[in-house]
């Protein structure tokens, strides 16, 4: 399924206008496509003790594995969007539960303007040599 940027984007930046950012100010919105090519948005949440807040990027993820739209290998595409001068790339948490769900080939856009991707990375080089499901599943430790 082609990458539906203009779908990601419009998404990505609605959820931003949601985020829940009182603490830090940093509002963050996320949208990802699915195999489908369903898209799903979401916004960071904070919590006043800090240690509870949730990143937009798994928001989003886990809005579409409950919703049973996302499996592992179905991830084709993550989009931050924020206000900040440099576009934001995913936390290390995030990149870890991005991966879990990633096709081979999944992309990761970044949007620090509304309306405008200005960055693209492959998931595989943001995330080289990553632990993962392969490492897990069907395998034996001994
Ligand atoms: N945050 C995200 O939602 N995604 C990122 O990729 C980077 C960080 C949030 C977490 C916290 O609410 C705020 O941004 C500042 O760290």
């Amino acid at each position: 399924m082609a990458i539906q940027r203009d779908t990601l984007l419009q998404a990505a930046w609605t959820a931003f206008e949601r985020a829940y950012a009182p603490y830090s100010k940093y509002r963050v919105g996320a949208a990802i496509q699915v195999r489908a090519g369903d898209v799903f948005n979401g916004c960071n949440v904070e919590a006043a003790n800090y240690g509870c807040t949730l990143c937009a990027e798994r928001t989003a993820i886990v809005k579409a594995v409950s919703e049973g739209a996302l499996k592992p290998g179905e991830l084709e595409a993550v989009l931050v969007a924020t206000r900040t001068e440099k576009p934001t790339s995913p936390c290390g948490s995030c990149r870890q539960v991005i991966y879990e769900f990633a096709r081979a080939d999944a992309l990761i856009l970044l949007s620090n303007q509304p309306g405008r991707i200005v960055e693209e990375i492959p998931l595989a080089e943001l995330f080289p040599r990553a632990f993962g499901p392969q490492d897990l599943l069907g395998h034996n430790v001994s």
